[in-house]
């Protein structure tokens, strides 16, 4: 066996497989389009192409929040390091976020294990085979479950010192408030007392600034979010014009989030699992929210979840930020 399957093997073999219930896209699509203002889940954003698409996206001139949190990573990881202590058990939730995963484990003190949360079986257990190739000294503790729920998480062989859940990427902002405060709780049980979290956010800016990250120029933003459409074509039938409809992201500073809508470019009737739907012209259809946080903000959202904010770290602009919290 080659060294890459001997590690998929390994892998697989200490796979803690939850059972998650698997999405129901036709239901979630049918039930956003009968509010009023009609909406679809941005979590459905994620195939095959929207995942290609937005790893595009990371790499366009105007988003910058994955090189900013990258460089930041880079710049204070021996602070965090320090801050967060030896032989820690990491926890992502998603299947690892590559270079990010990759810098934090390289210069954590000694870390004992490695567990990505993630729904799909395949894309937790490829990302630990990745990883076990480059780091032979942790053990990768896969887990397939809903994240959005606490867990139970599988010991490591060693014991850990301390377990830390590493969520960047400002990927709580697609959460609204609410959903945010339950992942944030989930995250406190599953950490435990002594336990922490290494969370990026990204901040409060000039208004212009976040916009064009989420308008770019060439347009690969406005083709991700349009891909969710493709995306229901494809998997659930339904007759979606993908010319018919046009992006729209737009930074609501008194609530501190890009608001993104798909805007109906005429009167139109869609057909989504067997029902109709009608769009007036003009008519904007809410597919994502990206939070963004101001210090207060966040961390009033982190004490309703049970948890303090003991240390932050900016970038020399103020543009992104990492915040680690602990159970109040
Ligand atoms: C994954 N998430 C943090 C991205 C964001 O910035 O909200 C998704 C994205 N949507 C449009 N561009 C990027």
């Amino acid at each position: 066996m080659n060294a890459a399957a001997c590690a998929m093997t390994r892998a697989r073999d200490a796979l803690t497989d939850l059972r998650p219930k698997p999405d129901d896209i036709t239901a979630d699509a049918l039930e956003g389009l009968s509010r009023d203002p009609k909406t679809l889940p941005s979590k459905y954003f994620y195939d095959a192409e929207g995942s290609r698409l937005f790893e595009a996206i990371t790499h366009l001139p105007e988003y910058y929040l994955t090189r900013t949190e990258l460089a930041l990573l880079e710049q204070r990881l021996p602070s965090i390091a320090q801050a967060i202590g030896p032989g820690a058990h990491v926890v992502e939730y998603g299947s690892g976020s590559g270079r990010k995963t990759e810098l934090l484990l390289e210069h954590l003190h000694a870390p004992v294990a490695y567990t990505p949360v993630e729904i799909s079986r395949t894309a937790v257990v490829q990302a630990t085979a990745r990883l076990s190739e480059h780091f032979p000294a942790i053990e990768m503790l896969p887990v397939c479950a809903d994240f959005t729920r606490p867990l139970d998480l599988p010991e490591s062989a060693r014991p850990a010192q301390r377990t830390v859940m590493f969520f960047p990427g400002s990927t709580l902002g697609n959460f609204t408030d609410e959903a945010a405060q339950a992942l944030l709780d989930g995250m406190r049980q599953t950490m435990g007392p002594g336990g922490c979290a290494l969370v990026g956010i990204d901040l409060d800016k000039e208004p212009a600034l976040i916009e064009a990250a989420y308008n770019d120029a060439a347009g690969i933003t406005a083709a991700f979010t349009l891909n969710l459409l493709a995306r229901l074509n494809r998997e659930i039938g339904s007759d979606f014009d993908l010319d018919a409809f046009a992006h729209r992201a737009v930074y609501v500073r008194e609530r501190l989030r890009i608001e993104t809508f798909l805007v109906s470019q005429r009167a139109q009737t869609v057909q989504v699992g067997g029902r109709r739907f009608d769009f007036a012209q003009g008519e904007a259809m809410q597919v994502e929210y990206s939070h963004k946080y101001t210090d207060a903000r966040f961390a009033q959202l982190a004490a309703r979840a049970g948890l303090k904010v003991t240390h932050g770290w900016n970038d020399a602009r103020d543009w992104f930020g990492l915040r680690l919290l602990q159970p109040l």
